[in-house]
């Protein structure tokens, strides 16, 4: 059985204050929902990790996502953040190869797999996002696009490492325009998405959770949560308010 999963990344918003006060609300809006079988990943900005968590400790059904990581250990790198760091603070999960890590942070390939390699040798699940921009989808090449960043970035892994993954499909033109792929056009990368980790590790594609992300809101998610192969979703913009997110969250 694949896990349903509702993921808020909270980028660079939200000052000390508004980060707890967003979190408390979501805590206990969830508590009281009784929607079961749902589970809510949190990624605050690094800094605000240690006061989510002393919110959420002990709350079934969320957890604490990281936004990004280096692939060391440890080591003289001003202003990174190691998977041990994470481990300490709670963390479970952690982003990796998010469209605006790629585009404006210029990560490639190659450190993305090595992120991956990391999170999973410290035990933190990746959330590894994948997607095409509007000029890749227009000129045909989604596919590609697609194929080429799941086997770079988490084909190295066996069987048993890349179960631990959640892969999150994002069309780079879907993230934060306001522009969501519609039903049919995210079931149809999911269902290719899983067909490609079927045709490499067997039945492990079926229990590997794949989240649609951009421009999910309280309006489109029932609709989008609806597709066979879209387990959950990635959500920004609208998770940083205490009922959109909720909504979206009892729409899975
Ligand atoms: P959005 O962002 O929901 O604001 O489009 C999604 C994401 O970047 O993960």
């Amino acid at each position: 059985m694949r896990e349903k999963i509702v993921a808020g990344n909270w980028k660079m918003f939200l000052d000390a204050e508004a980060c707890e006060t967003l979190t408390r609300g979501l805590k206990e809006k969830f508590q009281s929902s009784a929607k079961a079988g749902v589970h809510v990943i949190l990624a605050p900005a690094y800094i605000h990790l240690p006061a989510v968590q002393s919110i959420v400790k002990g709350a079934s059904g969320i957890s604490l996502a990281a936004q990004n990581m280096h692939e060391a250990d440890q080591g003289a790198f001003t202003g990174e953040v190691s998977a041990i760091m994470l481990k300490s603070y709670g963390v479970s999960h952690v982003i990796i190869g998010h469209s605006e890590r790629r585009q404006i942070f210029g990560e490639e390939h190659e450190t993305l797999a090595a992120k991956v390699t990391q999170a999973i040798k410290h035990s933190l699940k990746p959330i590894f996002c994948i997607g095409e921009t509007l000029s890749e989808r227009e000129s045909g090449n989604t596919i590609e696009v697609i194929k080429t960043q799941l086997e770079k970035g988490l084909f190295h892994l066996k069987a048993n490492e890349i179960s631990e993954c959640i892969i999150a499909y994002e069309p780079v033109w879907a993230i934060g325009t306001g522009k969501t792929a519609s039903p049919d056009q995210a079931q149809e990368v999911h269902a290719y998405i899983r067909s490609l980790l079927h045709a490499k590790y067997g039945n492990v594609s079926e229990d590997i959770s794949i989240l649609y992300g951009g421009s999910v809101n309280a309006g489109n998610a029932a609709d989008i949560f609806g597709c066979a192969d879209i387990d959950g979703g990635l959500v920004g913009g609208a998770s940083l308010k205490v009922d959109d997110f909720m909504q979206i969250i009892l729409s899975r």
